[in-house]
């Protein structure tokens, strides 16, 4: 594995998952591992888990860390080549991709969909700008597609809450008030395809994904149907694909409440906007894994981390 860019990037998903039970278990074991190395992150958009959780992740491999809040603080890449940089555009990706390759060994890249055009999401510009000029492996931290550290740290956690040998699991969508990408949903489809799991996707008309990702996985249209018999359900928004980046309903009737859960686990990658994603009730039972998701991603960040150290 030279990068580590996709759910699709692991190569036995089994092997890993006990591997990071083993590192949940005693996460100091490999402090030698990461010493005099150093990771770099570069965010362009906001965090809180993926950014603590990588750092704490780095430090349990005896890793320098260094973080940079690139959106707010970088220059403004220019990433197409050829162009005449007289615009606002002060630094090309060329140059930072190789000058941080010399600061680091390991970097890690976040950098969302603008959800503004869709094929130019699909690009990756940013993501794949870095991957043509590092000479350093590089770390999704989620990109406009994929979130493969959350999906990472999500399989982790059904796979240590799960009492049947094959769950059902429903990747639900629900309301939120602003656009977001499909990075999320992305990854956990593609990851739970990989996992002895009946998955199943429910959303309103026009909320349909990449059928290219979704591929055989069945999709419903009604909550209420999708949701029965239900052994873990996980809510997550996402802005329309066709209608490209637009909120085309609120409806509140598809919030998440435990009359809906019935016993089922909640999980949700956080931040989740409560009682419109989902209700108090359930971020406060014994039914939500969300806290423990979120505790999830320093060992899927401290596995990639240890596997990218070792090669
Ligand atoms: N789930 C997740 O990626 O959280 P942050 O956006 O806070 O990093």
């Amino acid at each position: 594995m030279k990068h580590f860019t996709s759910v699709l990037d692991i190569p036995s998903l089994e092997d890993w998952l006990s591997e990071a039970k083993a590192l949940k278990q005693h996460p100091r074991k490999h402090v030698h591992l990461g010493e005099g190395k150093t990771l770099g992150l570069l965010f362009f958009n906001n965090s809180l888990r993926t950014r603590l959780s990588t750092q704490k992740a780095a430090l349990n491999l005896g890793m320098d860390v260094m973080v940079m809040n690139f959106g707010k603080d970088g220059w403004a890449l220019e990433f197409a080549d050829g162009t005449v940089m007289n615009g606002n555009n002060a630094e090309h990706v060329r140059e930072a991709a190789r000058v941080v390759s010399q600061y680091c060994d390991i970097l890690g890249i976040r950098a969302f969909a603008q959800l503004q055009d869709r094929e130019f999401d699909e690009s990756e510009p940013v993501l794949n700008g870095f991957l043509d000029h590092v000479s350093i492996p590089i770390v999704n931290l989620e990109s406009a597609l994929e979130h493969p550290l959350q999906s990472l740290a999500d399989a982790l956690t059904l796979e240590e809450h799960r009492t049947k040998a094959r769950p059902k699991v429903v990747l639900s969508w629900t309301p939120h008030p602003k656009p977001l990408p499909h990075a999320v949903a992305n990854s956990f489809i593609k990851i739970m395809q990989r996992m002895p799991v009946d998955l199943s996707i429910v959303h309103p008309e026009g909320y349909d994904l990449n059928k290219d990702i979704v591929g055989p996985t069945p999709v419903l249209f009604n909550q209420e149907e999708a949701l029965e018999g239900a052994d873990f359900v996980y809510a997550k928004s996402w802005s329309s694909y066709q209608h490209y980046g637009q909120v085309l309903t609120e409806d509140p009737e598809w919030m998440v409440s435990l009359e809906k859960l019935k016993g089922a686990k909640f999980m949700h990658c956080l931040p989740v906007r409560r009682n419109v994603v989902v209700a108090d009730t359930v971020l406060e039972s014994k039914q939500s894994l969300v806290i423990e998701q979120a505790n999830n991603r320093t060992y899927a960040a401290q596995l990639v981390l240890k596997k990218l150290l070792e090669q």
